[in-house]
């Protein structure tokens, strides 16, 4: 299963990047804003920051002709970069014309299995599927990734269903008990995922029973 941060945060980003276990980085909107920073040079520096990783950027026009220009502009900045699409009908033709070029995108915005198969024919590289923002409506947002890793899985897609709008860990043990390929979260997430009391409590003894002892190393 790879991990991914959601981030438009460079800091963060070098910090996760520092473990060993990121696979890429997904951007939107709303964080390349909240970043204070430039769209390209961040997404650039993201880039620089994860070497090899998926680096996803998105498009912000919603007519086919100005997406397929944005996608194609985002597309050539660097090797790493996935273009994010949103799931709507020119995303969708526009997610076609990029799969018949090479070009990897990220569909988001995706919250039921139906949109997930227009984006899987489609030739999406990646399926984002909201699961916080569905949870915040008192419904189970993890529903739908079952349903789309199961459809990915029964028709043979070679989409990977992304599971996005991670709130806690909780979310991280569903998405990988569903068998989806992919998570991404917040830094804040991510970290949580190292906590178990009883791996402090268990260490704390550990070193206390060895200084104890005066024992060294070597
Ligand atoms: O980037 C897409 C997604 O992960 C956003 O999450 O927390 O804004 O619902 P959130």
């Amino acid at each position: 299963m790879k991990l991914f941060l959601d981030t438009g945060d460079l800091s963060e980003v070098r910090r996760a990047a520092e473990w060993g276990v990121l696979d890429g980085v997904t951007t939107n909107p709303t964080l390349i804003a909240k970043s204070g920073k430039g769209f390209k040079e961040t997404v650039l520096a993201i880039c620089e920051a994860v070497p090899g990783g998926a680096i996803s950027a998105e498009v912000v026009a919603t007519d086919y002709d100005l997406m397929l220009k944005e996608a194609l502009e985002i597309a050539s900045w660097h090797e790493q970069i996935v273009v994010k699409v949103p799931l709507i009908e020119p995303g969708v033709r526009l997610v076609s014309t990029l799969a018949d070029q090479g070009i990897r995108t990220n569909v988001t915005l995706v919250f039921t299995v139906t949109q997930a198969l227009m984006a899987a024919k489609a030739g999406a590289t990646y399926i984002s599927n909201f699961v916080g923002r569905v949870d915040d409506l008192a419904t189970d947002g993890m529903a739908a990734v079952q349903e789309t890793v199961d459809m990915v899985d029964t028709y043979g897609f070679e989409s990977e269903v992304l599971v996005a709008s991670v709130r806690h860990p909780l979310h991280v043990t569903q998405a990988v008990a569903a068998g989806a390929h992919v998570a991404t979260m917040p830094l804040k997430v991510m970290e949580m995922m190292f906590n178990h009391p009883l791996t402090d409590i268990g260490l704390r003894r550990f070193l206390d029973d060895w200084n104890a002892a005066g024992l060294t190393i070597g």
